[in-house]
Order: structure tokens, then C-alpha cells, then sequence
């Protein structure tokens, strides 16, 4: 929790590991979904790891007696990257750029007619967090004042899904909205429910038919500060009831006194995952996507676990994987027994080794950043050979 607001720009460091030459530079927009969603899925197993918990003796899931099949879906999704990029971080001319975070998730909250369902890390939209102010945070505050419109003078339901804030950090913005927009807010303790973790999902949903999803907290320095990605999606309730799905379990989670149940109640599933993913247009281009979610016990049937998703997609690839992340740790960070878990380094090092693919990692290096996390890169590093290149890049 703390990590991320731990925000220190100048001491940021990237790490680039590039075992072969030759990067593919036709982009599809295929790929550009698939990256984004692997980047989303990325963060979020590099956090499910937080609560890698081992479900003993899972039960055989019930067969459904109806198999729902996904007819390809016919709304006409528009599909945007949207990102955040730290104040003063220029890029050459001609570099690709896309909408920022800030004005795609205005774009959101001007659209919204009934409700916004927000699942969230922690709240500091305000720059009086700070003992000083930051000019960067008057982009965080705008959000928040329009958020506040839509409910004070819309009358747009919202409601907030949150983790439980640390004891030393009030959840101003979320107790404001309830108080003064009439929001609804939930707070998940993933400690009373699972033994550890945290919620590490940013999705807003407008609508059940428009959405976000990606890195950005609800964090001013989300919005100035701070790298993130993110995909917006407009028009498109195939996907956007799917992530309600996803949305309606963080919900009822938040409940006082509720456990996590073994199998949870069929309004929960899903008939869109890896096996069979929704076929879906995106700006006039077909792909087939899905949704996949951690950590397991938070899976209703038919959802596709994050790790199996991120796993399968690095062994879908055919000429590069990159990789952007906070941390890369194959290994447990917050339980109290350290863990091993290298099903996505394993699966990395598979990839390079058995085929003539690239992998680019890019890690953050921050004043939080585990010293391990560098022995890791490195080791990767090593199993390089000859024609293998290895590129450092470091921004300071
Ligand atoms: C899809 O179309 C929208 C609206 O025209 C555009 O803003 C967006 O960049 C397009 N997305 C991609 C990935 O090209
Ligand atoms: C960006 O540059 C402006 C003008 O030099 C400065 O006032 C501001 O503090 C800088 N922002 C950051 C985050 O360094
Ligand atoms: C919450 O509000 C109180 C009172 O206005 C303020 O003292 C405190 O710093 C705020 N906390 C955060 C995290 O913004
Ligand atoms: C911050 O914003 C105020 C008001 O917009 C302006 O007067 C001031 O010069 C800005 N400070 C910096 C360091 O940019
Ligand atoms: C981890 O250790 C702390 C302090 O010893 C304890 O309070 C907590 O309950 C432990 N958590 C788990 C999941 O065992
Ligand atoms: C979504 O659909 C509405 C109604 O058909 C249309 O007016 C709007 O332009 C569409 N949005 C995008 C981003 O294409
Ligand atoms: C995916 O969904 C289909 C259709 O509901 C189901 O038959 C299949 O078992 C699911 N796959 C996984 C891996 O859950
Ligand atoms: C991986 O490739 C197989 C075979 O080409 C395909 O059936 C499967 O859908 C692909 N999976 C993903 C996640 O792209």
C-alpha cells in the first residue's frame, strides 16, 4: 500500500533484458489488446502472488446443465490505449501517443446515465495528502469533483469497491463521495478473507457498457506521476457484463461478516475464458478476448485464472514477449512463509530457450523495490548466450 504511494520519479530505474535481436515492428491491434491485457494481467499476478494460496482438496466444480455458448459478440466496441505519463517526461517527436488516462476516464464519467461501479486499490485523488501542494494534482482533484457531480447532480449511482485502507491512511475520498454523492462503498479485507492480499484491481464500469481497466490508481499521482496503461472500451456490454461479473464478486466480498464461498453461486460465472474466448470487433477488427482474474478462490466457474492466462499467453508467442511490471519476483513478497512461485519465470525461460522469440522486461526500480528483484533479472540475464542481446537501460 504504501509502495504506491511511494512515488519517487527520479530514482527510476528500467531494466531491459533482450535475448535476441529482431523485434517485430508491425503492430496489430491484436496484439496491442493482447499486450494490454497481459500488462493488466501481469500487474494483477505479480500482486496475486501477495495471496497465492493453495485451495486443498478443490472440489469437482458442477457441470453446468447448460452450456451457455459465446455468440460473437455485436456491439461495436471501440477499443483505446490510454496512458499516464510522468509530468516533464517528454518523448521525441513522432513517438506514439495516446489519450491520457485523465481525459478517458472524464470521457467515462461524462457518459455515465445510471451507475459507475469502481473496484479500487486505495484512494488519495486529493493533493492534500501532501504537507505541501503539488500543482500535479489538479487533474486527481478534477476527477473527483466531476465524480462528485455525476452523483450530487445526475443522480449517477455509484458505487466503490476499495480495500481496507492501512489504519494510518483515512479514505477521505470514499467517505466524501458516500457522504456527499450518495456513493455506496465497500471495503475488502483480504486479511479476514483470505488470510493476506489485497484488492489490485482499477476498473470502472459505466453502465455495464463502457469501461477501464488497467494500472492507474485512484491516485492524483496516477494521473502526473506515475507510468500507467490502460484500455478503454466504449460501447460494448458483451465485455462489459462479463467484467461486471468480476465486479459483482468484489461486491459481494465487501459485505460485513461474508467468507469467501468454496463454490460460488452460478450468477457469478462465466461462459467467456481461454478455452472460449468472446469474439469481439474492435474498431472494425475481429479478436476474441476474455477476462481473467485472481486470485483462484475469487474465480467463479468457467473464469480463467490469471497465472494460466499469463502462462498461456507467453507460450502463444511466436516472436516477442515484453514485459512491463512494478516488481518481477518469482516468489512471495507479503506472506509470512516465503514461497516460491515461478510459473511465469519458468515459463519465460521456456519461451527463450525453445524458440526464436525476444523477451523485453521492463522493471521499476523504486525506493520500495525488493533487493532481490535485481538477482532475478540477472539470473534471467545469464541464461543468455551469443547471439543473445542484453540491453540495460536505466532513467534516472
Ligand atoms: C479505436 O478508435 C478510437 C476512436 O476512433 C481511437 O481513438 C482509438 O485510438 C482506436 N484504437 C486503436 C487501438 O487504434
Ligand atoms: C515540471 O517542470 C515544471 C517547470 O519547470 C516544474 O515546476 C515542476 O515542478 C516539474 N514537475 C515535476 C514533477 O518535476
Ligand atoms: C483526511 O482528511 C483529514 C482532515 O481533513 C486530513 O487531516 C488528512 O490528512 C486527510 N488524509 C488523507 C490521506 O488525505
Ligand atoms: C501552481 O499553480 C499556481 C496556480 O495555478 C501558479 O500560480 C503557480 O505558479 C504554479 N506553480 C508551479 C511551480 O508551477
Ligand atoms: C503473520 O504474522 C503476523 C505477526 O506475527 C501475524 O499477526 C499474522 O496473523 C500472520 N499472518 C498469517 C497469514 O499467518
Ligand atoms: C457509441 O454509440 C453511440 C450510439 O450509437 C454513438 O453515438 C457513439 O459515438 C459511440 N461511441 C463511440 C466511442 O464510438
Ligand atoms: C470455458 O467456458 C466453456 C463454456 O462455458 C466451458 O465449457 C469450459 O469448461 C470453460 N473453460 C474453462 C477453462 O473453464
Ligand atoms: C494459443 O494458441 C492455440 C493454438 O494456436 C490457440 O488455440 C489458443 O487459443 C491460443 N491461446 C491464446 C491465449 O492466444
Amino acid at each position: 500500500m504504501i509502495m504506491e504511494l511511494d512515488n519517487t520519479m527520479d530514482d527510476i530505474t528500467q531494466i531491459t533484458y533482450v535475448p535476441k535481436e529482431g523485434v517485430k515492428q508491425h503492430v496489430t491491434l491484436r496484439s496491442l489488446i493482447l499486450s494490454i491485457l497481459f500488462l493488466v494481467f501481469a500487474i494483477a499476478v505479480v500482486v496475486g502472488v501477495t495471496m497465492y494460496c493453495i485451495v486443498s482438496g478443490e472440489e469437482e466444480k458442477e457441470i453446468p446443465s447448460v452450456i451457455k455458448p459465446s455468440l460473437p459478440c455485436q456491439d461495436p466496441c471501440v477499443l483505446s490505449l490510454v496512458e499516464s505519463i510522468p509530468e516533464n517526461l517528454t518523448f521525441p517527436s513522432g513517438a506514439p501517443s495516446h489519450m491520457s488516462t485523465y481525459s478517458g476516464l472524464q470521457k467515462l464519467i461524462s457518459l455515465a446515465q445510471h451507475s459507475i461501479e469502481i473496484a479500487s486499490f486505495y484512494w488519495t485523488l486529493l493533493g492534500d495528502d501532501l504537507q505541501y501542494h503539488d500543482n500535479s494534482s489538479w487533474q486527481g482533484e478534477a476527477l473527483y469533483k466531476s465524480l462528485m457531480k455525476a452523483g450530487e447532480q445526475r443522480e449517477v449511482n455509484i458505487k466503490i469497491a476499495q480495500n481496507k485502507p492501512e489504519p494510518d491512511m483515512a479514505s477521505n475520498d470514499t467517505f466524501n463521495l458516500a457522504k456527499l454523492a450518495g456513493a455506496e462503498v465497500r471495503t475488502l479485507d483480504f486479511g479476514r478473507l483470505l488470510g493476506g492480499g489485497i484488492l489490485h484491481t482499477k476498473m470502472w464500469l459505466i453502465d455495464r457498457q463502457h469501461f477501464y481497466i488497467g494500472s492507474a490508481n485512484l491516485d492524483w499521482r496516477s494521473l502526473t506521476q506515475v507510468k500507467e496503461l490502460g484500455a478503454i472500451v466504449m460501447n460494448c456490454s458483451c465485455l462489459a457484463s462479463d467484467l461486471g461479473n468480476l465486479f459483482d464478486i468484489y461486491w459481494y466480498l465487501g459485505e460485513p461478516g461474508v467468507t469467501v464461498p468454496k463454490t460460488w453461486p452460478s450468477q457469478y460465472d462465466t461462459n467467456i475464458n481461454i478455452t472460449n474466448p468472446l469474439s469481439i470487433t474492435f474498431n472494425d477488427t475481429m479478436a476474441t478476448t476474455y477476462f481473467s482474474s485472481s486470485p483462484p478462490p475469487f474465480c467463479a466457474s468457467g473464469r480463467t485464472a490469471d497465472s494460466d492466462a499469463i502462462v498461456s499467453i507467453i507460450n502463444n508467442a511466436s516472436s516477442f514477449v515484453h514485459v512491463a511490471v512494478m516488481d518481477y519476483l518469482p516468489q512471495s513478497q507479503f506472506l509470512n512463509r516465503t514461497v516460491y512461485w515461478p510459473v511465469i519465470d519458468d515459463a519465460l525461460r521456456r519461451a527463450v530457450v525453445e524458440r526464436p522469440i525476444t523477451v523485453r522486461l521492463l522493471g521499476s526500480y523504486w525506493k520500495h523495490t525488493p533487493e532481490q528483484m535485481f538477482n532475478y533479472l540477472h539470473s534471467l540475464e545469464t541464461i543468455s548466450s551469443h547471439n543473445i542481446k542484453i540491453e540495460v537501460v536505466e532513467i534516472v
